[in-house]
């Protein structure tokens, strides 16, 4: 074959997904779309906040000149100041516009940071389960993924993160709220991660950088999520509005580096330059000018929060294990069966489709996505408790 021989492999391991994707199509025209309920993807259902599209009418219709050119490679200086003011707002760090890169979405974010700090063979820590794409984006640059088993509730196990820690770690990768657990780190959580990567970049003489990948930051419920900035100073943010906005599909978020970053000034050209190399040249426009305009606009958590509380008090009922995602919109059981593979299929012949565990690096457990209307969340409820009874979880 043609093709780049590594590019060829991950289309081999990615045909498990690729098939699920499939097999709903086949599912959706052999039985009907209302038959089929397809919680496998994390794409939000619900329009943008009414905001945003008004904002846009009106930037659309502004007939302020240069506005589609090419910009400093950054972003637009006022949308990066924008988000500079949050952020001090927020931390009481002071945060310059020099300090945030506009990007195409958290992926396109962290893509950049991989290829401004990784040689070959830098090991990048994750905590298990993950999203699955950083093994790719870390790849990309000859970095190594290294997968460090969380704890029971899936909050961070520190022994076991200091035992994985090493000259070879550059960064460690964390994501809360998380997918696919719905867990959030609590702020003695992030201060005593803090504390670790302080004293293991002391004792290695180099930075471990401490990314954060947080899409999910604002789609939250009991509770908020805390900064990472105020307890590391090498700490690198890489967001998005896709989740909170509603809007995947145009592609904007954003990294912020502290200004406390040891390698700070380096760090910050190296990532513009990456953005260039690796050709998004800057993050879309039109979505950069809309950001100052709709502030803190953020979809409603109200259909989440039912989704979540009604899919997870049911589970519970039909007798499967699960933690309460306390953000985010998925849910991780237990699989009733060591193979979720076998149990992700088994679903599927009830017309019920998730993500094995597998995907996630985590064996034995499964995802479900919450992010649809609550009525069809409803109507997949029955769906479930046949699967219980399937795998007499129930009588
Ligand atoms: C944990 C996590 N990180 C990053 C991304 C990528 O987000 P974006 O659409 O902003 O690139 C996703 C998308 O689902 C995600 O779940």
């Amino acid at each position: 074959m043609g093709i780049s021989t590594q590019i060829e492999s991950s289309i081999a391991n990615s045909s498990m997904i690729r098939k699920m994707f499939e097999e709903g199509d086949r599912r959706r025209q052999l039985y009907g779309e209302d038959k089929v309920f397809d919680l496998s993807i994390g794409n939000p259902i619900f329009e943008p906040p009414a905001e945003v599209q008004s904002n846009l009418l009106k930037l659309i219709q502004s007939d302020e000149r240069g506005t589609h050119r090419y910009m400093p490679n950054s972003g637009f200086p006022k949308t990066r100041q924008y988000i500079a003011g949050m952020l001090n707002d927020e931390t009481g760090l002071s945060f310059g516009e020099n300090d945030i890169i506009m990007t195409a979405g958290a992926g396109g974010a962290l893509n950049v940071i991989f290829k401004a700090l990784l040689n070959p063979g830098d090991e990048v820590i994750v905590f298990k389960p993950y999203f699955l794409e950083y093994n790719a984006y870390v790849n990309n640059y000859g970095g190594e993924i290294c997968a460090v088993k969380t704890r029971e509730d899936f909050q961070l196990d520190f022994a076991a993160l200091e035992e994985k820690l090493s000259v070879k770690t550059k960064a460690v990768l964390i994501n809360s709220p998380n997918n696919p657990t719905g867990v959030i780190y609590s702020e003695e959580e992030l201060a005593q991660l803090g504390q670790l990567l302080k004293h293991k970049s002391a004792e290695f003489g180099q930075a471990i950088s401490l990314i954060s990948d947080e899409p999910y930051r604002r789609i939250v419920y009991e509770t908020t999520a805390p900064s990472i900035f105020p307890h590391y100073e090498n700490a690198i943010v890489a967001t998005s509005y896709s989740k909170d906005l509603a809007m995947p599909g145009e592609r904007i978020g954003y990294i912020a580096i502290s200004p406390k970053h040891q390698d700070h000034d380096l760090l910050s050209v190296g990532a513009v330059l990456s953005l260039r190399i690796l050709g998004f040249v800057n993050a879309p426009a039109l979505m950069q000018r809309l950001l100052p305009l709709v502030g803190n606009a953020c979809v409603d958590l109200a259909p989440y929060r039912s989704n979540r509380d009604l899919l997870y008090n049911h589970l519970i009922k039909i007798g499967f294990s699960c933690i309460k995602p306390a953000g985010a919109f998925y849910l991780f059981p237990k699989s009733p069966i060591e193979d979720d593979l076998a149990f992700i299929e088994a679903a599927q012949q009830l017309n019920l489709l998730m993500v094995p565990g597998s995907g996630f690096g985590m064996p034995g457990y499964f995802r479900i996505s919450f992010c649809f209307e609550t009525e069809f969340i409803e109507r997949s409820l029955p769906v479930f408790t046949d699967l219980a009874r399937q795998y007499h979880l129930i009588d």
